[in-house]
């Protein structure tokens, strides 16, 4: 079943710690959050002790107070369970529940996320108080629903303490019977590392130097994901148990967690936290950097969980921690853009965060979109003026994103990179360059997960599948791809395909092994770019020629293939680096290199995807995105620059915020967004 959010219209809701302020503040508080439009108010994530000052005393008055006042005012509550901060008293009492570097350090009260999920301490106590919280708010009326945690695996998401060790043992003897079967799934035989006893069988440890067996360590992320999920299971059925009317989510989206099996498995709907401001501050030397604007990947990753979603912290202000993160302030109507970029990649019920900046502890400069003096200011202003916008556009909620290409993701594959030098940073390359040159060339995209149930059916969805340095491909996979691209589809690789097994060791076959039927060539023989050697390049079509950085494979045809590029400068001059094979009533394309931007846009050409030019002339710097209800297309245009962009309209649109036709010619302001039906 699709786990989605079902809001009957685009809702706007603000995270609210009543604890940080004075009671007689509430009132006020609410007051304005009522006139600006809120519906929702999320609290309750961070409070552990004030539910539960000492082990087995609970107190939900201060709570029950500002819920009522909520309601009050007509506010719904989500209420998190306070997991996500233990209480002193608790890390105190039990040590165990805290979690240890791989150096076998235990990290210390002070901060968040400290705890480790497999400790039967924490499991118990938290056990208690998500019941205890259940039962006392199962049937509130003004309460609606429940965030498990706060961001799963945010801050750390390694975890190796004692409890952590055992848990993995277990894991490991549930998924292999033998200790012959984990050692062959582990390649223990290289380096002397074959266990011949459980009690040896430990996540990885620190080694000389710094680097544990791969299998192992693919194996870890694995047991990571499973213990997070376990623990917000543990959550999940109290929440499901005692409070059946109310729905459960958690927010994320954060490392070593397969979020697709954690929503599939214990949740309603999933929810992200969207900080596009990141995206100005992180060092980005790529060509034509998008910044901001990528944050619609995260957005299209959000969306291939839950195809409509929840934003439960949408960036309101600058961010920053005192020790670090030093982000620059949203410029005028930036809040307002990033607000919709949620909304036109599927979120129907975002939250900011939050109400007011706080004036104690570590995030004195995360701004809500109050400030500490509490006036009026531009940023409350701005959501104001969405908020009203947002009435002429709640039909919108409940549609669904359009696209017709998809780049496909898969945790194995995103976990075994992450550690492998050897294709993690092209695998990271590769979607950069795809995503902007469909951001650019205006062609909507959506990220396809791949897993162990995905069929034919759900891959029929798209015309074009783009996957390219998916290193672990399976028999199977490879017979589904085979599959899809003969009824018509088209997919395409790049160099790294298909050489290994699921647990991480390559096949003795020549890459790209498994896919070498469905792509036509075997790799004849490759190399790593040399720093200080010229960039090998490729000519497309005789015609183009583009870079071909980091990675070359020169290609060997088999049957039936096109060549569309040759390297060129490189001494495998002349020979093929990109070739499509048409096969059944589709085709699949293979580049034996890692793809940039230019390569990515010609390739685009070729797939025959439709860009919208018959509705738009657009800008590289305006986003479009379409959602689609009941007949109708929802047409979303965000400018990301601060410039007015000229768009070009080839037939008449509803402008829907303000009800009025648009034809021809059309200036969107800096950072401006136009919503047209
Ligand atoms: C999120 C977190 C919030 C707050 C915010 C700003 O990751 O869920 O509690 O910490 O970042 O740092």
């Amino acid at each position: 079943m699709v786990k989605k959010l079902n809001e009957e219209k685009l809702t706007l809701g603000i995270c609210y710690y009543p604890e940080h302020w004075p009671e007689d503040m509430w009132e006020d508080d609410y007051r304005r959050m009522k006139e600006l439009g809120i519906t929702y108010v999320r609290m309750g994530e961070f409070a552990w002790s004030i539910f539960e000052p000492e082990e087995g005393k609970f107190s939900f008055d201060l709570f029950d107070r500002a819920v009522a006042k909520a309601g009050e005012f007509g506010l719904k509550v989500i209420m998190g369970t306070p997991t996500a901060t233990p209480p002193t008293w608790l890390t105190k009492k039990y040590p165990d529940s805290l979690n240890v570097t791989q150096d076998g350090i235990p990290y210390q009260h002070g901060a968040r996320r400290h705890y480790n999920y497999n400790s039967e301490n924490y499991r118990r106590l938290s056990s208690i108080i998500v019941k205890k919280m259940a039962e006392h708010y199962h049937d509130h009326p003004d309460v609606v629903g429940w965030q498990i945690d706060n961001e799963l695996n945010c801050e750390t998401d390694v975890f190796y303490s004692e409890a952590d060790h055992d848990a993995f043992r277990e894991w490991a003897k549930k998924k292999y019977h033998t200790l012959e079967n984990l050692n062959a799934a582990w390649g223990a035989v290289f380096w002397n590392q074959t266990y011949t006893s459980w009690d040896q069988v430990y996540l990885t440890r620190k080694t000389v130097p710094n680097s544990p067996n791969p299998h192992h360590a693919l194996d870890e992320k694995r047991f990571f994901s499973d213990s997070a999920i376990s623990y917000a299971k543990l959550q999940a059925d109290i929440l499901r148990e005692y409070a059946p009317k109310q729905w459960v989510t958690t927010n994320g989206m954060f490392g070593h967690l397969d979020n697709h099996k954690l929503t599939d498995d214990l949740l309603d709907f999933y929810a992200y936290d969207s900080y596009p401001n990141f995206g100005r501050i992180i060092e980005d030397h790529s060509v034509k950097p998008l910044r901001d604007r990528k944050w619609s990947w995260n957005l299209s990753v959000v969306r291939s969980i839950s195809p409509n979603f929840a934003i439960f912290e949408q960036q309101s202000g600058p961010g920053g921690w005192v020790t670090r993160i030093e982000q620059p302030s949203p410029k005028p109507g930036q809040l307002r853009l990033w607000t919709y970029q949620s909304i036109a990649h599927g979120a129907d019920m975002i939250m900011y965060f939050r109400w007011r900046t706080a004036t104690k502890g570590t995030e004195i400069y995360w701004h809500g979109i109050n400030d500490y003096h509490n006036q009026p200011n531009r940023r409350v202003k701005e959501v104001e003026a969405v908020s009203q916008e947002l009435h002429k556009l709640g039909q919108i909620a409940g549609s669904s994103y359009q696209a017709e290409i998809a780049y496909v993701t898969n945790y194995d594959n995103e976990w075994d990179a992450e550690f492998d030098k050897w294709v993690g940073p092209y695998e990271a390359k590769s979607k950069d360059a795809w995503f902007k040159a469909l951001q650019y060339n205006h062609v909507p995209v959506d990220a396809f997960h791949l897993n162990a149930e995905t069929s034919l059916e759900d891959l029929k969805s798209y015309k074009v599948l783009v996957y390219p340095h998916a290193a672990i491909i399976t028999k199977e996979q490879a017979e589904l791809f085979n599959s899809y691209v003969k009824q018509g589809g088209k997919m395409i690789f790049g160099c790294r395909s298909g050489y290994k097994d699921e647990t991480g060791q390559p096949y003795m076959k020549a890459f790209p092994g498994y896919l070498a039927d469905l792509v036509g060539v075997n790799v004849e023989e490759f190399t790593r770019e040399a720093p200080f050697e010229e960039t090998p390049g490729v000519k497309f079509k005789n015609l183009q020629e583009v870079e071909a950085n980091d990675f070359n494979e020169v290609l060997q045809l088999k049957e039936d293939v096109e060549v569309l590029g040759t390297f060129t400068n490189a001494h495998f001059e002349g020979k093929p680096a990109l070739v499509k094979r048409n096969y059944g009533q589709g085709s699949s394309y293979y580049f034996g290199g890692v793809f940039n931007l230019d390569l990515a846009s010609l390739l685009i050409d070729e797939f025959e995807l439709n860009d919208y030019q018959d509705l738009f002339d657009l800008p590289e710097q305006v986003e479009l995105s379409i959602r689609h209800k009941e007949g109708t297309d929802y047409v979303f245009l965000l400018n990301y620059s601060e410039v007015p962009q000229e768009v070009t309209f080839k037939k008449e649109f509803t402008d829907l915020i303000t009800g009025r036709p648009v034809t021809n010619k059309h200036t969107l302001k800096p950072f401006d967004v136009i919503v047209l039906a």
